[in-house]
C-alpha cells in the first residue's frame, strides 16, 4: 500500500518529513521532490533497501544510485578522504544541482555503487529533499523516480500515475523548478571530465572546477560503448509513442504549418511556434527561455502517450547553458532524426 502525503515543497510541514523520515528510517520507500526531477529514495546504508529500489522502478542492478546528503558531515561519512581543494568547490555548488563522483567509504553498499570503488554525491537544494535527509539522519540513494527507460518524473501527479502501489509513501508537491537531472562531473583523474549535462550549465561550473571536457557522448550524440556513467549505455527518457528530432527548427515549423499528418504527428515546440501549428502542437515555453524548457520537457514527452498521433516531433533547441542538458535528453528520448519532408512519408507508411 501507497500512502500519498501531500505538502507545500516551500513550507513542507514538519508531519510530511516527518512520515518520509520515518520510512527511510525503516528501511521504506519514498518518493519525494527535489530541485530537479522527483527521487526515489531508500537508506543508503541499507543494502536491503537498497534492491527493493531497483526493483521497484525496474532498473539493472548494474546502474549505480546517486547519494544525497544534507551536509558536508555526512559526504565525510560516505567518502573516503576528500581534499580541502575539492571540499571549497563543493562548497560553492552545493546544496545545488551538481553531482560528483568521489572514493566511496565502507559505509556505502556495493549494491548502491552497482560495484564501483566510485560512489555519486549530491547535496540537493530541494527543501523538502534536504529535511527528509536531515531527519532520516542517514543518506538517501535515490535515481530518478521513473520506472527505467521512461522519462524521468517532474510532477508529483505523474510520480503518482506511475508508482502507486510499487513504494510506500509519495510525497505529493505538485511540480519540480528545474525539470531535468543533476549535471555530473567527474574530477577523479586530476581534470574534469562531463558525465551527463544536467540543470547546473557546464559554463557556470567551469568558473569553479576549471576546463570541463564535453565528449560527443556527454550530448548524447552517439552511444557510446565505453560507458562512462554505466547508466547511458541503456533506452532512457522514452515515451511509448515514437518520438523523432527535426534536425532544424525551420523545418519542424514548416510541417507544422503545413497541416498535412493531421491525427498522425503531434509536435513539441516552443509557444511560438505551436500558435502558427496546424497540427496538435504541446507548448514547450518561450523558446528563449532555456530554463522553462527545460521545467516542462518531461511532462511534454509524457503527455505525447495520451495525444492521439502516431509519432511526435521535437524542435531542437540551442546546446548552451540548460540547452546543453536539454538536448541530450531529447536525443535520447528520440529514435532518429527527421531531415526533410520525404522522410517523414517514409516513416507513416
Ligand atoms: O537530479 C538528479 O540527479 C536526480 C535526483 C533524484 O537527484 N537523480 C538522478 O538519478 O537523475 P539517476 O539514477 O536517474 O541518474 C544518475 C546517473 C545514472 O546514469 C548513473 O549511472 C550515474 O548517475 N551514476 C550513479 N552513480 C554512479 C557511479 N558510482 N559511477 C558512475 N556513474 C554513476
Ligand atoms: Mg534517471
Amino acid at each position: 500500500m501507497t500512502t500519498i502525503v501531500k505538502t507545500d515543497p516551500e513550507n513542507p510541514s514538519i508531519q510530511s518529513i516527518e512520515t518520509a523520515a520515518k520510512t527511510i528510517r525503516e528501511g521504506g520507500l519514498v518518493v519525494f521532490p527535489t530541485e530537479t526531477v522527483y527521487g526515489l529514495g531508500a537508506n543508503a546504508y541499507s543494502s536491503d533497501a537498497c534492491l527493493k529500489v531497483f526493483r521497484a522502478k525496474e532498473r539493472p542492478p548494474d546502474n549505480p544510485l546517486i547519494v544525497h546528503i544534507s551536509d558536508m558531515e555526512m559526504l565525510k561519512e560516505v567518502t573516503l578522504e576528500v581534499s580541502d581543494e575539492i571540499l571549497k568547490k563543493l562548497e560553492k555548488v552545493w546544496p545545488g544541482p551538481v553531482t560528483i563522483l568521489l572514493q566511496k567509504s565502507p559505509k556505502i553498499p556495493g549494491t548502491v555503487t552497482g560495484g564501483s570503488s566510485l560512489v555519486a554525491v549530491r547535496m540537493p537544494e530541494g527543501k523538502v529533499a534536504l529535511e527528509v535527509i536531515r531527519k532520516a539522519g542517514v543518506p538517501i540513494a535515490a535515481p530518478s523516480a521513473n520506472i527505467s527507460t521512461r522519462p524521468s518524473i517532474t510532477d508529483s501527479r505523474h510520480a503518482i500515475e506511475e508508482l502507486d502501489g510499487r513504494v510506500d509513501l509519495i510525497m505529493d508537491c505538485g511540480p519540480t523548478p528545474q525539470g531535468v537531472e543533476s549535471t555530473i562531473i567527474d574530477i577523479s583523474g586530476g581534470g574534469c571530465t562531463l558525465l551527463r549535462a544536467g540543470a547546473k550549465p557546464v559554463e557556470e561550473l567551469e568558473k569553479i572546477f576549471g576546463p570541463i571536457k564535453v565528449t560527443d557522448f556527454s550530448r548524447g550524440l552517439h552511444e557510446s560503448t565505453i560507458p562512462l556513467a554505466p547508466g547511458m549505455k541503456y533506452r532512457h527518457y522514452s515515451p511509448t509513442k515514437k518520438l523523432y528530432l527535426a534536425s532544424n527548427v525551420e523545418l519542424l515549423q514548416k510541417i507544422s504549418e503545413l497541416g498535412e499528418w493531421r491525427e498522425k504527428i503531434s509536435i513539441i515546440s516552443s509557444d511560438e511556434i505551436c500558435r502558427n501549428s496546424k497540427l496538435q502542437c504541446t507548448g514547450l515555453g518561450d523558446g528563449s527561455d532555456l530554463d522553462v524548457i527545460a521545467r516542462n520537457l518531461f511532462s511534454a514527452l509524457r503527455e505525447l502517450d495520451k495525444m492521439d498521433c502516431t509519432i511526435g516531433l521535437i524542435q531542437p533547441f540551442p546546446e548552451h547553458g540548460k540547452g546543453l542538458a536539454i538536448m541530450n535528453r531529447i536525443r535520447k528520448a528520440s529514435s532518429g532524426l527527421i531531415e526533410d519532408l520525404d522522410s517523414i512519408n517514409m516513416l507513416l507508411q
